[in-house]
């Protein structure tokens, strides 16, 4: 149930240049929104190896179990959260994170973590000076990405992340600016008379956001960090005589404004995707399984692989107008004597039979009706479970095999007429496809991803099969 869950807000702190503030921006500004509203949870976590939001917010001789890396590898957040100074939730900090890039592939993985996180209010997310797919992932799964830049390198820098959004085809909007590391002493002649406002001039000429605060250079904040205690003390307790105090309060009060006014954030969203998606496979699964014949094309058995039938292969028309399972049994028996012509007075533990019995679990098969001015024939192919091809024999048509003593109808011609029925001499570019299954669950192979691999299959087959000759 979407509704009972907890959504977390998501701010992504991001620029690509170097030292313009991020990581300073990010942990003040998660206490800030603490002291803001002392019961809204606020937690932090940092794609930078660095520790800076371990140093600030861990309490001394905290036990901690988990990083950031966990997160990565699918654990839930919100026990990875740890409740540490000022009250904020913090996510220990990775060394290691780069030997994980190879597992975050996708840039939309950080979104579906967070959609299944749990993780209550609001998380701050500090990243690394790199547009590299951890960022990216930070990127994408914010409701607000705050851009620091303190010149106009950092500014140009910027189109890079804006470029990234529209080549994925997702909304500017969660994406401001903030001028960082202002000095108020700089004045310049003419319109733009500061750098902060010269930088927004730029920024908005450019079509992008700016937040109205700015942060000013200060040099008590630039000192938090270099103490005798190897901390590294907030703006909030330690520098609240400085502008960057009330700048910080400002910034602050505009995102709980923007949190407050965000009814459904992102992993909200993203949440009901992923269930809408994870319906929609079921309902193509059921509705897969629902078009299956009901019993056994070949012996008319019901096709439940109960009573010691063992269901083992699987059955489709390639325009999709049957589908279903065939009886192990039954279509060894077929392969034997119409296909192979091998004699049906073997043992059953004969070689001949055992390899032929082996390699039919482990290919595709093809009927194919094929008529031309003399009747209709169907060419047969065999396949390995990758497509690759290996065998092409051509069979005639007929109904009734054997000696005028031995009639008997044939199991070839049985099969054709039950799957394509009256459409068996008019059938251009229609086969029927055999495929073995898991005896034990043979319904599987019409799941999502099995299903998604049948289809590759088929494809590749189909163009080998209809390539003209
Ligand atoms: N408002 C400020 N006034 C003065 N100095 C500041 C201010 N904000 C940050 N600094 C200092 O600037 C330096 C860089 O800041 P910070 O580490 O936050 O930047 P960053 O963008 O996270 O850097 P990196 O890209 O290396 O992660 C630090 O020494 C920090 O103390
Ligand atoms: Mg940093």
């Amino acid at each position: 149930m979407v509704g009972m869950q907890s959504y977390p807000y998501v701010i992504t702190v991001s620029s690509e240049k170097g030292g313009v503030g991020k990581t300073t921006l990010a942990t003040n500004l998660a206490i800030y929104l603490k002291a803001l509203d002392e019961n809204l949870p606020v937690s932090i976590f940092s794609f930078d190896n660095h520790f800076t939001v371990d140093r600030m917010f861990e309490i001394r001789g905290q036990r901690t179990t988990g990083t950031v890396a966990d997160l990565l590898l699918e654990t839930p957040g919100r026990d990875l959260i740890h409740t540490g100074q000022y009250g904020i939730g913090y996510i220990p900090s990775s060394s290691n994170l780069s030997d994980l890039k190879d597992i975050v592939k996708t840039p939309m993985m950080l979104a579906r973590l967070l959609a299944l996180s749990r993780i209550p209010g609001i998380v701050v997310i500090d990243t690394r000076p790199d547009l590299d797919i951890l960022t990216q992932n930070a990127l994408f799964a914010a409701d607000r990405a705050i851009i620091p830049v303190k010149d106009m390198p950092s500014l140009e820098n910027c189109r890079n992340i804006f470029a990234l959004f529209d080549q994925r085809g997702l909304d500017r909007k969660s994406l401001a600016l903030i001028p960082c590391l202002v000095d108020e002493r700089i004045k310049f002649d003419g319109p733009f008379a500061d750098q902060k406002t010269l930088l927004k001039a730029y920024a908005i000429n450019r079509g992008y956001r700016c937040f109205e605060t700015y942060i000013s250079k200060s040099p008590k904040v630039e000192s938090l960090n270099t103490n005798p205690d190897g901390k590294i003390y907030p703006i909030l307790t330690h520098a609240k005589l400085t502008e960057v105090h009330g700048q910080f309060a400002q910034l602050a009060q505009t995102i709980i404004g923007e949190y407050r006014g965000t009814a459904e954030p992102r992993a909200l969203l993203f949440h009901q995707w992923l269930q809408a998606e994870e319906e929609r496979k079921k309902e193509s699964f059921f509705a897969r399984l629902s078009g299956l014949k009901s019993e056994c094309l070949l012996c008319g058995r019901p096709a439940s692989g109960q009573g010691g039938d063992r269901i083992s292969f699987y059955f489709e028309v390639s325009d999709g107008s049957a589908a279903g399972f065939f009886d192990e049994e039954c279509f060894f028996r077929l392969l034997m004597t119409n296909v192979y012509n091998l004699d049906t007075n073997l043992a059953d533990d004969d070689p001949t039979l055992l390899i032929m019995r082996d390699a039919a679990r482990e290919s595709t098969f093809v009927f194919r009706p094929v008529s031309n001015g003399s009747g209709t024939t169907v060419e047969f192919h065999r396949f390995d479970l990758d497509g690759v091809h290996h065998l092409k024999k051509t069979y005639p048509l007929r109904e009734f095999e054997g000696g005028m003593l031995r009639r008997e109808r044939s199991r070839l011609f049985s099969l054709m007429a039950e799957t394509f029925g009256s459409r068996l001499d008019g059938t251009p570019g229609s086969f029927l496809l055999v495929h073995p299954v898991h005896q034990e669950k043979p319904e599987a192979i019409l799941q999502e991803e099995n299903y998604r691999g049948l289809t590759r299959l088929k494809q590749r087959i189909t163009q080998q099969v209809l390539r003209p000759t």
